[in-house]
């Protein structure tokens, strides 16, 4: 499913302007920051080598799932899913660029509906700063969503 470009604006994500190139460069930093203060990608996972398929939900310029994919080659399939098209449209771009754009897809989705995946598709499911475009009622259906798409024991 695309998302309507007169749907792009008003969104309920702080940050209205997304199109804006300070916005990319300042989403590229934030991102590098958090990762390196979280000790790395995937620093929690035992053996990320043994991923299949990784899912990471409003990816914006899709520097953490790029970086996943170039750290773990094991990896098969990096799906980036946002609702802004020009935040897709740069991440693939990055992809392209890094080399690793075989494995790694940007779809556009909108994450406060239900997630267009199968049941059980995704070996991990990835997603930071949702508390910027999710409001307190909306939590209790994302996360449903987040754990439908996820294999338990993956
Ligand atoms: C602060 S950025 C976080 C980017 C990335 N997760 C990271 O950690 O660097 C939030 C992203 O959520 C996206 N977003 C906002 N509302 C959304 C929605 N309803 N569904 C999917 N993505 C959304 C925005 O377009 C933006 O790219």
């Amino acid at each position: 499913m695309s998302v309507p470009p007169e749907r792009e604006q008003p969104s309920t994500y702080f940050v209205q302007d997304r199109a804006n190139q300070s916005e990319f460069e300042r989403l590229q930093v934030q991102d590098q920051m958090v990762t390196s203060k979280m000790g790395g990608i995937l620093p929690e996972q035992p053996e990320p080598e043994k991923l299949r398929r990784v899912l990471d939900v409003g990816c914006g310029t899709g520097g953490w799932l790029l970086e996943t994919a170039r750290t773990y080659p094991t990896i098969e399939t990096l799906i980036g899913v946002d609702v802004s098209a020009k935040m897709l449209e740069f991440a693939r771009e990055q992809a392209q660029q890094q080399g690793v754009g075989t494995r790694v897809e940007f779809t556009q989705m909108d994450a406060l509906r239900m997630l267009e995946f199968p049941t059980g598709y995704f070996s991990l499911v990835n997603a930071r700063f949702s508390l910027s475009y999710l409001r307190t009622w909306d939590w209790p259906k994302f996360v449903s969503e987040l754990a439908r798409v996820t294999r338990a024991g993956a």
